[in-house]
């Protein structure tokens, strides 16, 4: 089998997927104009033109502006379903998605909002596609501690539809300790916890991650290299990794997908998985960072497959959901 098709054919879960960066350009435009939102671009094709990204943060600010057109339930489930039919289209056969809830409540857009229009587009990915899927909250590390804090109080009613918490936007200077209270307030709510670590900040904030809010994936995690102790620790407890291979080139964490550490990583004992983190953004979904990826770091088969049974295996599905996608899995490895 080509490699495209027997990297489509694989079944794969995503587990770093911000789904307000799934927000592409035409639909952008089309939700602002339906809701009368002024965009900072004239045009769909300037908005693309302006995603040549330097750091992190000049990612940050053009995904911030972009949210802007979301108000209401409709536009969350028709965003959380374009991305649920790209995902099908790739072989996703569950999504983990995180969700902002700031990025809205700041604006005024209600926190049931934007989950009855998330969790709406779940049940119907599940139905129509066939395309499990959880929602992660996730706290803007850029913001306070009494913002989070808040953000978790509004979001407790309706805590049954939600499956875990994460820590996402920008890294530097905003370490994992700033919401070790908040975390350990969502472990005992009995949500699962995941944090962005180690995108642009340094291993230290691996460490904090794991020690501090315990959390049971890392997102991204890629510079753990950078510490070979931490590697080992991470190799040796089977801590996911959720790595953006694209997103990471295009942030410029590594200059060209040649110079990725995933190989490296993977290599060394890492649970690594691949994912698309801000594919609209980015340039590409789950099976192009797969492909891109695969060729540039000239993965094997065999490698390819252990990937994407770590995103079933870190998923946080019950082992009966995922007995019959590995099984799948097993069935594409061995070409039957
Ligand atoms: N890192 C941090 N915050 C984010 C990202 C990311 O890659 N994408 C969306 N918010
Ligand atoms: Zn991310």
């Amino acid at each position: 089998m080509e490699l495209e098709a027997f990297l489509r054919a694989l079944p794969k879960a995503e587990l770093h997927l911000h789904i307000e960066g799934s927000l592409e350009p035409e639909m952008m435009f089309s939700l602002a104009q339906r809701n009368g939102v002024p965009l900072p671009w004239a045009s769909v094709e300037a908005t693309r033109a302006a995603y040549a990204f330097t750091d992190l943060q000049s990612f940050l600010d053009l995904y911030y502006a972009g949210a802007a057109a979301l108000i209401h339930e409709a536009d969350f489930f028709d965003l959380a379903m374009a991305y649920f039919r790209r995902a099908a289209a790739d072989g996703v056969v569950h999504a983990e998605l995180f969700f902002d809830p700031q990025t809205h409540t700041a604006r005024g857009v209600a926190y049931g909002t934007v989950l009855d229009g998330l969790e709406r587009a779940c049940h119907t990915a599940q139905t129509e596609l066939g395309v499990s899927s959880r929602l992660i909250l996730c706290f803007l590390r850029h913001l306070s501690e009494e913002d989070a804090f808040a953000t978790l109080t509004e979001a407790e009613p309706h805590l049954a539809r939600i499956h875990g918490a994460g820590l996402d936007s920008s890294e530097r200077g905003h370490p994992p300790s700033k919401f070790a209270r908040v975390f350990a307030r969502c472990r005992e709510l009995g949500l699962h916890v995941v944090a962005h670590a180690g995108e642009e900040g340094p291993p230290a904030y691996i460490r904090q991650a794991l020690d501090l809010l315990q959390v049971e994936r890392i997102d991204h995690g890629v510079r753990a290299s950078e510490d070979a102790d931490l590697l080992a620790r991470l190799a040796e407890d089977g801590t996911p990794l959720t790595v953006c291979p694209l997103s990471n080139v295009k942030l410029c964490v590594f200059k060209r997908l040649e110079d990725h550490n995933l190989a490296q990583l993977l290599r060394a004992g890492l649970k690594v998985t691949i994912n698309s983190d801000d594919p609209a953004y980015f340039g590409g979904y789950i099976l192009k960072n797969f492909v891109d990826t695969a060729l540039a770091l000239s993965l094997s088969r065999a490698e390819l497959t252990q990937i994407a049974r770590n995103s079933l295996e870190a998923s946080f599905v019950s082992d009966a959901e995922r007995v019959p996608w590995l099984a799948r899995l097993d069935a594409v490895a061995a070409g039957t």
